[in-house]
């Protein structure tokens, strides 16, 4: 028989057969611990002389009606949820620490309790009077909500089975131990083992469960992205430190659209929702200024709005520095190599600094040609055009890409007082409005038209 394996990488769960600094799987650093294998459960001892019992089979085309919704009543929410929660369906909120997660999940599970359902907020981390703190500054001192601070799972689960509420909240996974498995609380086999058994509870009894899951930054911990395959709905609480805004975002959901984002803003009386990304993303934008470009993205369903901001400065000497928040830093690599190798505009000997302001997080590649034209802006000291968006993929060739959902992102532009888009080739301006549109082949006919350089 083989050796079991008992190490184990806290980052994304791979075993392996020894230790060693970096994880093969993932890449990520001195996150592999030693772990005691399972001492029973399936594939412990193989499957024996036992024979199981045969399964029912069905046939795929019957038909099933959709998944019953409750909505919690936190409306961004719900939204990132697909519209509302599916009962008996585990979902896992992960996020950094102090990021608002206890506090989006406390301000849903009153909301939830408000509707009449059953709600218990199970704690780990703080005892039940700081849970009632955190409630009575949120304004939700009479709630309904049940409490329990407690760690033993095996207890929590009687507790649970016998309550059977609607909704339970378990914060955090990482705190949560039971007592058949060997290691530590937090480490990778307690934490997946506490998920394995609430996710069956949700499916056993109905319940919709919601996980909380801290991100950590070493290994001892594991994080949330051991339980991500478990769960039927994985969502990120983002956020930059400094900056009131919280994007909720989905990264699975099994019922329904993933890549949704909910937007919130920390206030003092707790999270408050944000109906309109883009303006609030758009807010602190004073005269157009070099280096900046607005990008008109698409979030999940939802068109944001929000700006690139571009530094370059002279590198003093060595290696020139890349610096990105809240955008790609390969992607940014590769704009600036087009740039340099499609256009002839070096930015080789020259620091680069890109930021998404507001704390919003970019993935989509319809943000290339913004991110070029912040970087172009700022490299040639001209403000792009002002009342002006920006979006395209941009190929390796440096020929601008149509992307999805124009029409879409044009009519918030115009909602948010934009008159005019540099866009794709190909793109039609919508039927109402007045927007004047840019079509732009390639960058370097971004960087000949708009700032005559290249
Ligand atoms: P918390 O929900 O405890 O974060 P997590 O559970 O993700 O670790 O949020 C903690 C932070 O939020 C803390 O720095 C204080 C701040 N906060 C507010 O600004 N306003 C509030 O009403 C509350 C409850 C917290
Ligand atoms: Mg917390």
């Amino acid at each position: 028989m083989a050796k079991p394996l008992s190490f184990t990488c806290t980052e994304c769960g791979a075993a392996h057969a020894k230790w060693s600094g970096r994880c093969e799987a993932c890449g990520a650093w001195n996150s592999i611990i030693e772990e005691k294998p399972l001492s029973s459960g399936p594939g412990a001892r193989g499957l024996g002389a036992r024979r199981g019992h045969a399964v029912a089979l069905e046939p795929l085309a019957d038909e099933t009606p959709p998944p019953p919704r409750t909505e919690c009543g936190v409306a961004e929410l719900d939204r990132v949820l697909g519209g509302g929660l599916v009962p008996a369906s585990a979902t896992l909120v992960g996020g950094d620490p102090g990021i608002g997660k206890s506090t989006i999940l406390l301000q849903a599970a009153a909301a939830f309790a408000r509707r009449g359902l059953s709600t218990v907020y199970v704690s780990g981390e703080e005892a039940a009077a700081q849970v009632r703190m955190r409630a009575q500054r949120l304004g939700l001192g009479q709630a309904q909500v049940a409490l329990a601070a407690e760690t033993n799972l095996r207890d929590i689960l009687t507790t649970l089975d016998a309550e059977r509420p609607d909704l339970v909240v378990v914060d955090s996974i990482q705190t949560m131990w039971l007592d058949n498995v060997e290691s530590a609380p937090g480490s990778v086999a307690q934490v997946r083992a506490a998920a394995h058994e609430l996710t069956n509870f949700a499916k056993r009894r109905g319940s919709a469960v919601i996980l909380v899951g801290h991100v950590t930054k070493e290994g001892q911990i594991a994080g949330p992205r051991v339980v991500e395959h478990m769960v039927d709905t994985v969502l990120y609480f983002e956020g930059e430190r400094g900056h009131p805004f919280r994007i909720l975002r989905a990264v699975k959901n099994r019922f329904g659209p993933a890549d949704e984002i909910g937007v919130f803003e920390m206030t003092g009386h707790g999270l408050s929702q944000v109906a309109n990304p883009s303006a609030l993303f758009l807010a602190d934008r004073g005269e157009p200024a070099p280096g900046s470009a607005v990008f008109a993205g698409i979030e999940g369903t939802r068109p944001v709005l929000c700006e690139f901001q571009a530094l370059v400065a002279p590198a003093p000497h060595g290696m020139p520095r890349r610096s990105v928040v809240g955008w790609d830093a390969g992607r940014l690599a590769m704009v600036l190599a087009v740039l340099e190798s499609r256009c002839g505009i070096p930015f080789s000997g020259l620091d680069v600094y890109l930021n998404v302001a507001g704390g919003l997080r970019i993935g989509e590649p319809a943000a290339d040609l913004a991110a070029a034209a912040a970087l172009l802006s700022a490299r040639e000291d001209a403000a792009l055009p002002a009342e002006t968006v920006v979006f395209g993929e941009v190929s390796l060739s440096g020929a601008v890409r149509p992307v999805s959902q124009t029409e879409n992102r044009l009519k918030e532009a115009l909602k948010l007082g934009f008159c005019k888009a540099i866009v794709p080739p190909g793109s039609n301006a919508p039927a109402s409005g007045d927007m004047a549109l840019m079509p732009t082949a390639d960058l370097a006919g971004l960087a000949g038209g708009v700032f005559g350089a290249g």
